[in-house]
């Protein structure tokens, strides 16, 4: 009879994932897996490990076949309808978070939620926040929305093309934002676990910046003066944001480094 031991070693799927996957089979910890990897397994567990093994190989990305993803140290809720969370995107949540740091009761703004993770992290960090969070997509906004419940974050939604939506905060203290910033002809969108994605979460079916000329032109409209913007956006595009950030107003504009070194996000203040 097969041990997870047996199988993990014959596995084609790095360690970590198929240790998410067993998991996910047998509903049980880490930890669990590692102290009874000798156990003898079920027919009926290995052909559900099986099932989900085959749909990584090929190449569904691990967070939509088990259904959740940490950001932040939480657990989101996850569907193809979102995109996948990134561990880089938690620097776009630092720079949220700094940005309002000496503000009591902020208003922020997020274009483009997803799964909700941003603007339900500075909800979450900052319940003193009035947090409204937007998406074009009413199938993103019900996997927010049901984030927002699990984790008891308050805050408000509104289905709308970026700026256009129906519910307002007035004038915001911070905009954030991690628009689709891939180039249309990027050759990635068509391979690996990008296939899996929604399109319109990752490409603006453009130069990769046509989302971004929107959200950093459209800000000062909707920003309290001394009011702050951070954008996430692809790695090699910090310098091109940064002249949008300048030719739209912006003061004190910056690129701040995810954890591989690469400017990932670029933030500004409108003049006091
Ligand atoms: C890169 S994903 C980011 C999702 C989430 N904020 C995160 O960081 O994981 C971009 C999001 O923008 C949304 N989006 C695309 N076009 C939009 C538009 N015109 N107006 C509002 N949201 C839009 C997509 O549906 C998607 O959820």
């Amino acid at each position: 009879m097969s041990t997870l031991r047996d199988v993990l070693a014959a596995s084609p799927l790095p360690r970590l994932e198929a240790h998410v996957l067993w998991r996910q089979v047998l509903g049980v910890s880490r930890a669990w897996l590692i102290a009874h990897d000798t156990d003898p397994l079920t027919a009926g567990q290995l052909a559900a490990y099986r099932a989900l093994e085959s749909r990584r190989l090929a190449g569904e990305p691990i967070a939509y076949i088990v259904g959740h993803r940490e950001f932040w140290g939480r657990d989101f809720h996850v569907t193809p309808a979102v995109l996948v969370p990134r561990p880089d995107t938690e620097v776009l949540v630092e720079c949220g978070l700094g940005a309002i740091a000496s503000l009591s009761a902020p208003r922020v703004l997020e274009l483009g939620t997803g799964s909700g993770i941003v603007a339900l992290t500075l909800a979450l960090e900052r319940p003193d926040a009035q947090v409204l969070a937007t998406d074009v997509s009413a199938a993103a906004l019900a996997v927010a929305q049901m984030n927002a419940r699990a984790l008891g974050a308050k805050l408000l939604f509104s289905l709308g093309n970026w700026y256009d939506t129906g519910l307002s905060l007035g004038t915001c203290d911070l905009i954030v934002s991690n628009p689709p910033y891939i180039d249309a002809r990027d050759a990635h969108l068509v391979q690996g676990d990008l296939r899996f994605e929604p399109s319109v979460a990752l490409t603006d079916g453009a130069d990769g910046l046509a989302a971004l000329r929107i959200i950093v032109h459209g800000a000062p409209a909707h920003l309290a003066a001394g009011g702050a913007l951070c954008v996430e956006h692809g790695w090699d595009q910090a310098a091109a944001v940064r002249g949008l950030f300048q030719s739209s107003g912006f003061v004190d504009v910056a690129s701040v480094q995810d954890l591989a070194g690469i400017e990932r996000v670029t933030w500004g203040r409108l003049p006091a």
